[in-house]
């Protein structure tokens, strides 16, 4: 096949420009300019057959592309979090990350390499000899930019090309799904959930040191004791989520010195339980004092008045902690006689 077969925008107009040998070395350019060696076509250039090949070559890899994505969004959606198996021979991983992994790279790697092949293949590959110039662009200069710029969209074959143009742009729609599918590790939104926690009537109070139901014995006066609902343990996957609402203090106190009238009422011997999360921003509390009865959050320092229903003496926090009534069952052991009556923790809650 002859040059004349060559399709028109894919000769290389600059071909004696550019191949010209410049200079031979001098005073003022010691270095001689080689020029360019003899440009070579490709097989592309002069066979339309090849290049509908690297055609569909390109496509092919965008279209992987595109399913690899709708791969990650089904891995993402029905893939079980806890579920792990083998890989060899990096062993045992959890099958979800694997599986987004795995896919979302396939699709970002496709369109690279969609868009290299494309490039090595069916653009323009005319060598072209740039001269060494001001860094400020005349508007001459930014004429032939732009000029060079629509050339080269030309060149690209980007509007004759239309299934590899079809495919691109619908791998690159698709490839930002794989963001948007993991703002679903924003929800699912709480609803009431953070308005209940697992403190019911007949709970028992568990010491969360011991891991033994608390009896009001083992309560001594002055001292700051945790507690758990009875039922939740540690390995259960959401502890963390029901330890956060439902952790307790518990405070004996002289019925004497209880000043409110409800804290007393719902205490035992006074045995007082209130909520162990700042209504602040939700630190746990733990510094006791027991002369004065108060209690300090380490966070943002906090203060709360346990003989006169928790208010808040000092400190950022907007209001009293939350108390839990308690009583005693048949057996003798401590146990709640309801939830909270309000939202525990911080108390932002209690205006949504
Ligand atoms: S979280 Fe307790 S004072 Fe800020």
């Amino acid at each position: 096949m002859s040059s004349q077969d060559i399709p028109e925008e894919n000769l290389p107009a600059e071909q004696d420009h550019a191949h010209a040998a410049v200079t031979v070395a001098d005073e003022k350019n010691p270095f001689a300019d080689p020029g360019l060696p003899p440009h070579e076509h490709r097989i592309q250039d002069i066979d339309e057959r090849a290049a509908k090949r690297s055609e569909r070559v390109v496509a092919l890899l965008f279209t992987v592309s595109m399913l690899a994505t709708v791969g990650f969004i089904v891995s993402y959606v029905a893939i079980p979090h806890d579920k792990s198996i083998f890989v060899f021979p990096i062993g045992h991983v959890s099958a979800l990350n694997f599986a987004l992994g795995l896919t979302l790279g396939t699709a970002l790697f496709c369109i690279g390499a969609g868009a290299v092949h494309w490039a090595r293949t069916l653009m323009s590959d005319v060598e072209v000899a740039d001269e060494r110039h001001a860094i400020a662009a005349s508007p001459e200069v930014r004429a032939q930019v732009h000029a060079d710029f629509k050339q080269g969209a030309k060149e690209s074959a980007i509007g004759r090309r239309g299934l590899i143009r079809t495919t691109m742009f619908g791998a690159l729609a698709l490839v930002p799904l794989s963001g948007v599918m993991l703002l679903r590790d924003l929800g699912p939104l709480p609803g009431t959930s953070l308005r209940h926690t697992l403190w019911a009537k007949g709970k028992l109070l568990v010491n969360m040191n011991t891991n033994q139901p608390l009896r009001p014995e083992d309560v001594a006066v002055g001292s700051l004791t945790f507690a758990k609902p009875e039922g939740l343990e540690e390995a259960q996957e959401d502890f963390q989520n029901e330890i956060a609402k439902a952790a307790l203090m518990i405070i004996r106190l002289q019925p004497d010195n209880i000043k409110d009238k409800r804290e007393l009422e719902w205490s035992h011997q006074g045995i007082v339980a209130f909520s162990k999360i700042c209504t602040h921003v939700g630190c746990p509390i733990s510094l006791y004092e027991q002369q004065t009865h108060h209690v300090l959050c380490p966070c943002h320092q906090s203060t709360f008045d346990l003989s006169d229903g928790a208010r808040v003496i000092f400190g950022p926090a907007g209001h009293a902690l939350p108390q839990l009534r308690i009583g005693v069952n048949d057996e003798g052991y401590l146990q709640a006689l309801g939830d909270f009556e309000e939202p525990v923790g911080p108390a932002f809650w209690e205006r949504g």
